[in-house]
């Protein structure tokens, strides 16, 4: 009797040992694998605020956030601004802005200061230098502590492609000359704009510049770089990675330098032969880039145009070219 009692308890816990078995062999390769579980990663309420542990980097999915050589591409969502912000206030950063305000572009300086003083690294050092040909009209706009502004007389030009010409020179002899002892980044911006959202800490990088909101989407085929090869700008037939802006770009002081001596001596050197590039300065710019790859790539959040409808993936406008009156803006068109 007690051996048939021992022989069926031994049975029936051979029987559960072996489900038990059964089950983590069977079952527990297609349990989802959950990251707070396995210990990678704390829960939600427990993160601290604003640093997600690796692995659970905050990002997008729906637009390219990196490029091919590894810069990041500057989109919302993807940063943090108060990690950011942090970081370089503890470098008491100074940067700099150049604003070219000639002819008829006089008249969009006020909004362009304006919402600049808004929007434009506040918290920061910020020296504006605006160039104009009309320094009387230059707007009084009021300016928070730690932000200056200096007018640059410059002679009058009429063409619009011949103040993009002038203006590589100016900028370089501005960080040759004074610069260079005190700013630590500079910004070289279109007039005819309008900030409308936050452009900050996010932006800094060694050389930067923006996608043109023209042609992120389209074949690199398509993208209007000089394409003859007796220019200085000659972009070959596949050659290329984006189509950027020649309203807004920027980096660290030493990087501009390079850029606009390098841009200003071909424009020079086309000057010479008697050829102005596709899209002038813009067209030596992406000429450049295309050689020195920038080291952070700002979407078109950064520079969109007004009259353009706003697609799905631009989660905020920051900065943006005002619709132009064409007849009113004359000679400088
Ligand atoms: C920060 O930089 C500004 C501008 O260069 C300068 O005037 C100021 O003295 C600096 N502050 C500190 C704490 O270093």
């Amino acid at each position: 009797m007690n051996l048939f009692i021992i022989k069926t308890g031994a049975g029936i816990l051979l029987f559960f040992l072996l489900l038990g078995l059964l089950y983590s062999s069977v079952w527990q390769p297609c349990r989802v694998i959950d990251p707070v579980e396995q210990g990678q990663m704390l829960p939600a309420d427990r993160q601290p605020p604003g640093l997600p542990m690796p692995g659970a980097a905050p990002g997008r999915s729906d637009v390219q956030t990196l490029t091919p050589w590894l810069a990041p591409v500057v989109w919302e969502g993807t940063f943090d601004p108060v990690v950011l912000d942090s970081i370089y206030q503890a470098k008491n950063i100074t940067i700099a802005a150049t604003v070219f305000a000639q002819g008829k572009y006089i008249r969009f300086l006020k909004k362009f200061l304006e919402t600049m003083e808004q929007h434009f690294f506040t918290g920061f050092n910020v020296h504006v230098f605006v160039y104009t040909d009309q320094p009387i009209e230059v707007p009084q706009v009021k300016m928070a502590s730690g932000r200056q502004l200096t007018v640059k007389t410059v002679p009058t030009v009429n063409r619009w492609q011949d103040i993009s010409a002038s203006r590589m020179v100016l900028v370089l002899a501005l960080i040759e000359d004074e610069l260079h002892d005190y700013a630590d980044f500079i910004f070289c911006l279109d007039v005819d704009s309008q900030f409308h959202g936050r452009w900050g800490t996010e932006s800094l990088g060694d050389l930067v510049s923006v996608l043109h909101p023209g042609y992120y989407k389209v074949d690199r085929s398509a993208f209007p770089y000089e394409r003859r090869p007796i220019s200085k700008a000659y972009m070959a037939p596949g050659d290329g990675d984006f189509y950027y802006c020649g309203g807004a770009f920027g980096g660290l002081l030493q990087e501009v330098h390079r850029l606009t001596k390098t841009c200003s001596t071909n424009f020079g050197d086309d000057a010479k032969k008697g050829i102005e590039a596709a899209w002038q300065e813009e067209s030596h710019i992406n000429r450049y880039l295309w050689i020195n790859k920038p080291s952070k790539v700002l979407s078109p959040e950064y520079l969109w145009q007004d009259f353009k409808p706003r697609e799905p993936e631009l989660h905020i406008i920051r900065f943006s070219g005002v619709v132009k009156n064409y007849a009113e803006i004359r000679p400088n068109v």
